[in-house]
This record gives C-alpha cells, sequence and structure tokens, in this order.
C-alpha cells in the first residue's frame, strides 16, 4: 500500500475533518515498526514519549529526554514512510519557556517529524502560539495527559466532575478551545467519557483523535504494543488486533529447542 498511495501532508488533516473517513494514527519508536504501520496504510505515525513505557520500561513517560525523542524520530522518518511522522514532545522540553517549547520543537523538526505534539490546554495556549508562528504544525493534548501523573494521581479518566478545576468537564472544554484558538492542526483527546469527546469534535474546526474517548472522534490512535497484543498490559480502552507476544514467545521458544536438539542450523540454512 505504501508505495501506490501519495504522501500525507499537514493540509489533508483539515481536508479530513469533514470527510467520513476517519484518522488513523498508531505510534511507532523505530525504522521496522514504521515501515510495517506504514505499508498498512496508516495515515499518522505518533513517536510517542509512551516510548518510556512500551520500550523503556518505565512506569511514567515523565523520564524521556529530548534527546530520546531526538533518537527516536530519527530512526522512524529513516523508514520514509508515507504517514504523516508525530513527534512527541517530552515532559521538561515546553513547560519552563515558550523559547525551551520553540527550540525542542525545532530540533524535533530537524530529526525528521513534520509535526509535533505537546500535552495541555490552556497553561500551554502560549507554547502552542511560539511553536506555531516558527512554522511548524503543532497537535495538542488534552484530557489524560500522562505528563500530568502526579498531579491526575495516576492516569486517570479525566472529564467526569463538574467546576473550574484542572482535569473536569468545563475545564477540558476550555482546553479544546484554548489548543485550536493557539493553532493545533489536531488534538488527541484522551481518556475522557465519550459525551464530552463528542461534544468536542463537534464544535472543534481541526480534527480531534481519540484514545479511550469513543467513537466519534474524526480519528483513533492506539499504542502499536498494545494494538499488536505485544505488551503484557491491557487497557480497557485498546483493542488487541493480534498475540505477537505470545506468537514471539512460541517462536523463540521453537527455536530454543531447535538449537538444543541440533535441528537448526540444517542443511538449508548452512554454507
Ligand atoms: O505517547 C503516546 O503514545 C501518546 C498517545 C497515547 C496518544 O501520546
Amino acid at each position: 500500500m505504501s508505495s501506490t498511495r501519495s504522501k500525507v501532508i499537514v493540509p489533508h488533516l483539515l481536508e479530513r475533518k469533514s470527510s467520513s473517513e476517519l484518522l488513523t494514527m498508531v505510534t511507532a519508536y523505530d525504522s521496522t515498526f514504521a515501515s510495517i504501520v506504514d505499508e498498512a496504510g496508516i495515515d499518522l505515525i505518533l513517536v510517542g514519549d509512551s516510548v518510556a513505557t512500551v520500550m523503556q520500561g518505565q512506569k511514567t513517560t515523565l523520564g524521556v529526554s529530548m534527546d530520546h525523542m531526538e533518537y527516536h524520530v530519527q530512526m522512524v522518518a529513516s523508514a520514509k514512510p508515507k504517514a504523516l511522522i508525530v513527534g512527541d514532545m517530552p515532559f521538561g522540553s515546553y513547560q519552563a519557556s515558550v523559547r525551551d517549547a520553540v527550540t525542542n520543537a525545532v530540533r524535533l523538526v530537524k530529526a525528521g517529524a513534520e509535526i509535533v505534539k505537546l500535552e495541555g490546554g490552556v497553561h500551554v495556549r502560549e507554547a502552542i502560539e511560539a511553536i506555531v508562528r516558527a512554522d511548524i504544525p503543532v497537535m495538542g493534548h488534552i484530557g489524560l495527559t500522562p505528563q500530568s501523573y502526579h498531579r491526575m494521581g495516576g492516569n486517570k479518566v479525566q472529564g467526569r466532575t463538574e467546576g473550574d478545576q484542572t482535569g473536569s468537564r468545563d475545564r477540558i472544554l476550555l482546553d479544546a478551545r484554548a489548543v485550536e484558538e493557539a493553532g493545533v492542526c489536531a488534538f488527541v483527546i484522551e481518556a475522557v467519557p465519550a459525551t464530552l469527546a463528542t461534544e468536542i469534535t463537534a464544535a472543534a474546526v481541526v480534527p480531534t483523535i481519540g484514545i479511550g474517548a469513543g467513537v466519534n472522534c474524526d480519528g483513533q490512535v492506539l499504542v502499536l504494543h498494545d494494538l499488536l497484543g505485544l505488551s503484557e498490559r491491557t487497557f480497557t480502552f485498546a483493542k488487541a488486533y493480534s498475540n505477537l507476544r505470545q506468537l514471539s514467545i512460541a517462536a523463540v521458544s521453537d527455536y530454543v529447542s531447535d538449537v538444543h536438539n541440533g535441528r537448526f542450523p540444517d542443511a538449508t540454512h548452512s554454507f
């Protein structure tokens, strides 16, 4: 599929808001998986800071550095995918100052990202505006924002409470408006009630991409390792379309057994 379809470009995102074809995004952190998801016809590859929990064995995403993200964006970009490459801005790369935000967004673009993504709403408005002014497309991320792990008290569904507290339904509506006004070209809505995501999507001019946000967003995103059944973890919102962890264990144990029993390498795998 990859060789025949044309390159997905940023202006396509807005076009897809009014089309019936929903956007699809998955994570990838290296060239092999980038080429696999691209061949499958995905629209956007997210080089997510979930690399921390998925690949680095960490409990949260907070420890990922700009150097790590730059490296993984380079790996994905080396696959030259037709899908758009979204580079996640890690915790600490945009919180301290607008200047940091722009400098680090530029680093990700130089590494091969075509859009950068950052988490938050009202409180990251200036960072988004500054990156957009630097001519770098930005994807927002509202609702459950994993970089707010400690404030949220864990990765918990957001938007279930009333009032103006961070994480409340009303505040998430304000967050959606803030990121859109700041100039994002799309935004992720993570782990909020489907009714709230539906309301946000109906009001937004740019596409929304949901994860744990119901069926009415303009697109969906999953972590690839969850989708492929490679993870040990399971989540209510993540569907495993394969069972690669069990298949991989079986394949490697077959290899171990073949080596132990002298069945590998055989004549066809020898010179
Ligand atoms: O880092 C990531 O994988 C993400 C998705 C969960 C949206 O931000």
